[in-house]
């Protein structure tokens, strides 16, 4: 499956990507590591070691475990069929919750021209269609201000704050908690981010 709008496509991570993803993330290195976690119990290994093609391949096998019990959307993200990012969406609940929430990242030499706010309206519009989800949290750190206005742009809305939610930089960090609603964009997250409709305010 491969969604796309423009330049900008999400779609299922394969084992060839990993050369690849472990490149952009070496080069990213300052511009990822403030804002990602990591188990406070470990001894932080280099981001290198982090990120080399053998943990990509390692978390693979991961994802595709979670994705086959229905918990997990994995995508990488590419600008002009170049690897630049990731999309995952984790924690699907369903039942009466059917629920999830949502993480991400692009490239910093991509960064400013809309690329993520595309990339996520096209995950959205897949959760909240075939998936059939009703609701998709993001939590952001409130210096994360990149972040906090992609959000905005999609017409997620503010719900509260998580204390010391996520153990990031050494230390464990607020974040603001978001939401969109299936309801929120009734013609669509994408059609609605290129104007076609605006999503509906905050209750
Ligand atoms: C958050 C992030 C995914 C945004 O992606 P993006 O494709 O750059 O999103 P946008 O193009 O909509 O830019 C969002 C805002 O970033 C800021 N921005 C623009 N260019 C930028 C640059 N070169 N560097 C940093 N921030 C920039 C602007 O405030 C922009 O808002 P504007 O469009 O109203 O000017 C990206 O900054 C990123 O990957 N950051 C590091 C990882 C991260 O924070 N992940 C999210 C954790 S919650």
């Amino acid at each position: 499956m491969r969604l796309a709008h423009g330049d900008v496509a999400v779609r299922p991570p394969r084992s060839h990507d990993a050369a690849d993803w472990s490149q952009v993330r070496q080069r990213n290195a300052a511009w990822l590591q403030r804002w990602e976690g990591r188990p406070p119990s470990s001894v932080p290994a280099p981001w290198v070691a982090r990120n080399s093609p053998a943990v990509f391949r390692a978390t693979l096998r991961t994802q595709r475990r979670e994705a086959r019990a229905g918990r997990l959307l994995p995508f990488v993200l590419t600008v002009d069929d170049r690897l630049a990012g990731a999309v995952t969406v984790g924690g699907i609940t369903r039942g009466a919750f059917d629920s999830a929430h949502v993480g991400y990242w692009v490239d910093e030499a991509v960064a400013g021209r809309g690329v993520m706010p595309t990339a996520l309206a096209l995950v959205l519009d897949h959760c909240f269609g075939q998936v059939g989800l009703h609701r998709v949290e993001a939590n952001v750190r409130p210096e994360n201000s990149p972040s906090l206005r992609v959000l905005d742009k999609l017409g997620f809305s503010a719900e509260g704050r998580h204390r010391r939610y996520l153990f990031i930089d050494e230390a464990w960090r607020d974040h603001l908690a978001y939401s969109l609603l299936v309801e929120d964009a009734p013609g669509g997250v994408l059609r609605a981010l290129l104007g076609g409709g605006s999503p509906v305010g905050p209750a």
